[in-house]
Order: C-alpha cells, then structure tokens, then sequence
C-alpha cells in the first residue's frame, strides 16, 4: 500500500471506486482545495486502485467554534476506506499517520479531527492514536446531488486533538 497527494490524473479513479456523499465531484472540490494550497488530498492505492482518503486541510475546521479553540491547528477531514472488506488492515491509521507527519513537516504542534458521535468505532480508532476529546460542534455542509438538488446536512460532531 502506497500513500501519496492526489493528482488530476486519479480523479476518474477516485470517482469509479470510492464513493463520496454528494455528487462525484466530491473529489474534485478535494483537489481544488490543494491546488489552491489550503490543502493536501491524501490517496491510498493497493494494486493500482486508490482504497481510501483523506484530506488535510491546513486552514483549520470549518466550525466557528473550533476554530476560535484551536486557531491554526490543521484538520484532517473525510477520513475513509473502501470497499469495507479492506477496513481494519491499517489503511485508516497510514493515512492519519501520513497527515501527522506533513503536519508536523510544517511545524505545527497541534492536528485535529473531527467525528460524528455516532460513530464510536471512528472515535475508538483515533483516541488509541493519542486524540482526546476537544470540542462538540454542529458540522454544517451541504451538498448538490446528480439531480441539482442541494441538501444541507448538520452532524453532531466532537472535535479531537493530538500534540504532535
Ligand atoms: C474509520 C476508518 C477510516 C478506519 O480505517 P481502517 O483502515 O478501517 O482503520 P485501521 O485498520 O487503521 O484501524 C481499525 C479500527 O478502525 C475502526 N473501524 C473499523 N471499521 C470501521 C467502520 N466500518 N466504521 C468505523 N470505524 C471502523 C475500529 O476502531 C477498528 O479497530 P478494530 O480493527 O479493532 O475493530 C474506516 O473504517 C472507514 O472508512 N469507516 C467508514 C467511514 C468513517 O466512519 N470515517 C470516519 C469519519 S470521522
């Protein structure tokens, strides 16, 4: 397994086999980011095929709240691994382990992330890697789906750090 930033060139094959919630150019919007600097997309390939993602984004947590908590502190957002039957391998740890290296190649002392918190096992996964609980917020975003319809969406999510 392989990890490196995305290139144009991977987003048909981002799009063909991991799925994204809203419409596919989900990946695009990703890449954009990191083209603009605001960003690094993280892609994990096995035999060819990308198996999962991440993005780093290096201006910090959409929410408001979070961020007046940890002005600066990256966040490593989208976190996923596909198909499931390569879940619980080591994909997901790689790729947090990736974000925290570049991270720390920038000087930060601080990465952070955020979980839904009905999402336990994601939660499990990151607290044994040296994240603690910070702070609760609504992640707001929207979505546009192949029909143009925009739906909004609210999480509740929890907010965790790790010192780096
Ligand atoms: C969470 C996720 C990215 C972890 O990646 P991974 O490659 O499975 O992680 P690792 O193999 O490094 O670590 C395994 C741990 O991840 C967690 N995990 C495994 N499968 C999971 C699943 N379907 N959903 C949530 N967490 C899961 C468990 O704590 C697991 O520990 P276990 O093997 O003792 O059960 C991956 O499971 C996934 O894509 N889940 C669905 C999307 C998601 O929940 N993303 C997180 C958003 S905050």
């Amino acid at each position: 397994m392989r990890i490196r930033q995305c290139r144009e060139e991977d987003l048909e094959l981002l799009d063909q086999h991991m799925p994204a919630r809203g419409a596919a150019s989900h990946h695009e919007v990703r890449y954009a980011r990191q083209r603009e600097g605001m960003a690094t997309f993280l892609v994990a390939w096995r035999d060819g095929h990308p198996v999962g993602s991440c993005e780093v984004r290096w201006e910090g947590c959409a929410a408001p709240e979070v961020r007046a908590a940890h002005p600066g502190c990256p966040e490593v957002n989208g976190l996923g691994v596909w198909p499931e039957t390569l879940r619980s391998q080591g994909i997901g740890t790689a790729l947090i382990r990736e974000a925290e290296r570049l991270a720390a190649e920038r000087a930060c002392r601080v990465i952070g992330l955020g979980v839904e918190k009905n999402n336990p096992r994601a939660s499990g996964l990151y607290r044994r890697l040296g994240y603690h609980a910070s702070v609760p917020y609504l992640d707001c975003w929207s979505y546009e789906d192949g029909a143009g319809v925009v739906h909004r969406v609210a999480d509740a999510c929890l907010f965790m750090i790790k010192p780096l």
